[in-house]
């Protein structure tokens, strides 16, 4: 389809929608579970008549959820979840193409991402689909009298999820709030080998490295420092995990990493990678004893988990050596190398995660979206779990798509399982 009426929004240039029709086409080829239920919504419509905003990170992959839910008759408008992320020529054939309203641009700044924020609630949605929970935080800050207008939100991320459980617990989540991000079929996949490969797909973009023999540092043993740490050394890199939490800091020893403070392994490293979700992770009493050269970059959420400010208060310059890769000078005579100005590497100087992985993560958007509709009214404000039985029918598509089939049950071990007696 393309579409010729002029259709509200900022995108870099619709002449690239050519490029991006056929990026996402390619995509698609990976995306067989959320093609099945966007065919399912093309037919049964659960969205007609409803207002939908989407923020999220304009790639392929969210083409085609974005695709879906207005097959499923939702009046959408999609915006980025980040500055860097946004796909122009994606963004482009989305508007062309299929008549979705999209504000996003690669490289735009914080006014402009922020005026985009508002953008998306001009458009009074009844359903918000967030990746950050930026949209519902300003909602919840500074749109109280538009809560009424909707059924819920469902949230993408480890960090939107942290945020809107302290949006709960002060009382102000007075909507229901679908969890995509604990879904096993998301963070599984997504977070740990979509994490893994497409962080060090951005740090090779941005550098072309050799990571074999380096050290690489990665800040974070949750799902996705766990594919990072993972992925690295399968790249033959020396891996060094630093942690906060004794649990994970076990599980990070037990899967044969070295484990040490930050503090310590801030001399030993080449390659940083924090993935903590947590600010200022990798502050100036680390980059001061870091070696001359030491590259670092961020996999999680938000550009706060290098301390950046402190980089740039101590720098005598600051320079630009490749796209997506600045050198500071400091005034300790050493450098120290920042990809993507601190933000999503994986975005920033590479596509984010692979179609195969983001086909069940959206498919868990997209459901969550109906089951909000489908029980509005009925669910009390807070946290939702993705319901078990639509994780496993992900699942179960996924591996039937991908050609896998497993065993089942026997009536035995069926009763076996229901029974307690029989134990020695
Ligand atoms: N988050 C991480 N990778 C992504 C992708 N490819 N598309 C959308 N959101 C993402």
């Amino acid at each position: 389809m393309t579409v010729t009426a002029p259709l509200k929004h900022e995108v870099k240039d619709l002449a690239l929608a050519p490029l991006g029709r056929q990026r996402i086409e390619w995509a698609g080829r990976e995306m067989p579970v959320l093609k099945q239920i966007r065919d399912r919504f093309e037919k049964e419509k659960p969205f007609a008549g409803l207002r939908l905003a989407a923020c999220a990170h304009v790639t392929t992959e969210t083409a085609h959820l974005a695709i879906a839910l207005k097959a499923g008759g939702a009046d959408a408008v999609l915006i980025a979840s980040n500055p860097l992320s946004t796909q122009d020529d994606v963004a482009a054939s989305l508007v062309a193409d299929h008549g979705i309203a999209v504000f996003a641009q690669k490289g735009e700044d914080a006014a402009t991402y922020n005026r985009h924020v508002q953008i998306a609630l001009d458009h009074r949605p009844n359903i918000i689909v967030d990746d950050g929970s930026d949209v519902v935080a300003e909602l919840v800050q500074h749109r109280q009298h538009q809560i009424a207008d909707l059924i819920g939100s469902t949230e993408e991320t480890t960090t939107g999820i942290v945020r809107l459980r302290a949006m709960f617990k002060e009382g102000v989540l007075t909507f229901p709030a679908m969890n995509v991000n604990d879904a096993d079929t998301k963070h599984f996949f997504d977070n740990r080998y979509g994490t893994g490969q497409s962080t060090l797909d951005g740090i090779i973009r941005a550098t072309n490295i050799l990571l074999a023999g380096k050290t690489v540092v990665v800040v974070g043993y949750g799902w996705c420092g766990k594919g990072t740490a993972l992925r690295a050394r399968g790249m033959g890199a020396n891996v060094i995990v630093t942690e906060i939490d004794h649990i994970k800091a076990i599980e990070a020893v037990m899967d044969g990493f070295r484990v040490l403070p930050m503090a310590e392994a801030a001399p030993h490293g080449d390659i940083f990678i924090t993935v903590t979700g947590n600010k200022h992770v990798v502050r100036g009493e680390h980059f001061n004893v870091m070696k001359d050269g030491a590259i670092v970059c961020n996999s999680g959420h938000f550009d706060l988990e290098l301390d950046l400010k402190y980089l740039a208060a101590n720098a005598k310059e600051i320079k630009d050596v490749r796209p997506f890769t600045e050198e500071y000078k400091l005034t300790n005579g050493k450098s120290v190398v920042v990809l993507g100005q601190g933000r999503l590497i994986n975005l920033a100087a590479a596509e984010g995660h692979p179609s195969a992985v983001m086909d069940m993560s959206f498919a868990n958007q997209a459901l969550a979206v109906e089951y909000l509709v489908k029980n509005k009214g009925s669910l009390a404000a807070g946290l939702h779990s993705i319901p078990r039985e639509v994780d496993e029918e992900i699942a179960r598509l996924k591996l039937q798509a991908m050609g896998i089939f497993i065993d089942s049950l026997t009536a035995d071990q069926i009763d076996y399982t229901n029974s307690w007696q029989s134990g020695t």
